[in-house]
């Protein structure tokens, strides 16, 4: 009984070999994996048209798109155009030993570095502007640069002390507002650093006077047209003594006497900027 269950079975054995040959390319019907060649003409001319068709789709989207673009002046800003505040050297923790020039050389080669775009021969080249006057030029192809050379930092250009007070423990301290395209900040903005939480101020000198950016160097048309472009800077002198080294000193400058917003409770750079000296003996 069971010698004769077992003929068919071995003898199924061997169809499915010779059908798993056949389901790659069957010559009787001619199929080629299951299916005739008009078939698979059928299949890739549909899926040719297929595709082609979202190609053509997304062609046309992206051509209409860039059609509504211009390429020097962002399509999509803030509501409310105001820049953020930023200072160099880059970091908020400042922090050095003012007899160990090991301690304090990052920061002066950070600030000398930085300062090299506004070399007093470099913003030579650059045009001379109506002071207290904004550079309007919409109708300008070529747009003017209006010069900031680093001289007029005094002793916090770089020049005169090339240490920028680091080794007398007086740092200097760049502020800088972020650049952005149209902006033009009515009044005459100016920055004001105070030190916290202090009893008595901690007294400071700037650069130019008064910590004013010049109307003139606003508006800025966006790195395309205007690609020499500096941005206006104010340098704080931070004149620290005896007393103040060797203890963390929290400084906070903001931006006044514009219509520049400085005290966004959200965002802590908007207008102003906070950071940390510790100068060290
Ligand atoms: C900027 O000036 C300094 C000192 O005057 C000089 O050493 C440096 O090479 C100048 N840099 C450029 C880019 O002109
Ligand atoms: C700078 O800010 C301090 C503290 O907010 C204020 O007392 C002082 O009058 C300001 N100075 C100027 C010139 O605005
Ligand atoms: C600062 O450097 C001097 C000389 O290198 C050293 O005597 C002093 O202890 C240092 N001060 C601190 C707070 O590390």
């Amino acid at each position: 009984m069971s010698t004769k269950e077992e003929t068919p079975a071995a003898g199924a054995e061997k169809p499915p070999t010779s059908s798993w040959k056949d389901s790659i390319y069957n010559p009787r019907t001619g199929e080629f994996i299951g299916r005739t060649a008009k078939s698979w003409a059928l299949i890739l001319l549909f899926y040719l048209v297929f595709y082609g068709f979202l190609a053509g789709m997304f062609t046309l989207t992206m051509w209409v798109m860039l059609q509504t673009l211009d390429d020097n002046i962002p399509t999509y800003r803030d509501r409310v155009a105001s820049p953020g505040l930023v200072i160099r050297p880059l970091s908020l923790d400042i922090v050095f030993n003012r007899t160990d020039p090991l301690k304090y050389n990052q920061y002066v080669q950070h600030l000398d570095n930085f300062l090299q775009q506004y070399n007093d021969t470099v913003q030579e080249k650059n045009d001379l502007c109506m002071v207290g006057e904004y550079t309007d030029q919409d109708d300008l192809e070529e747009k003017k640069v209006c010069q900031f050379k680093r001289s007029v930092l005094r002793q916090c250009s770089g020049l005169s002390d090339t240490t920028f007070g680091y080794r007398d423990g007086q740092p200097c301290v760049l502020v800088k507002m972020n650049r952005i395209i149209g902006l033009k900040p009515r009044g005459d903005p100016y920055i004001n650093c105070t030190a916290k939480g202090r009893e008595s101020p901690l007294q400071m000198q700037y650069f130019p006077s008064e910590g004013r950016f010049d109307k003139m160097f606003f508006p800025y048309y966006g790195k395309n047209l205007h690609r020499t472009y500096v941005q206006p800077l104010v340098a704080v002198k931070l004149m620290m003594n005896k007393e103040d080294w060797n203890n963390e000193v929290t400084v906070e400058c903001k931006i006044e006497g514009s219509n520049l917003r400085n005290s966004d409770d959200r965002d802590k750079f908007l207008g102003r900027v906070v950071f940390r000296v510790n100068v060290m003996e």
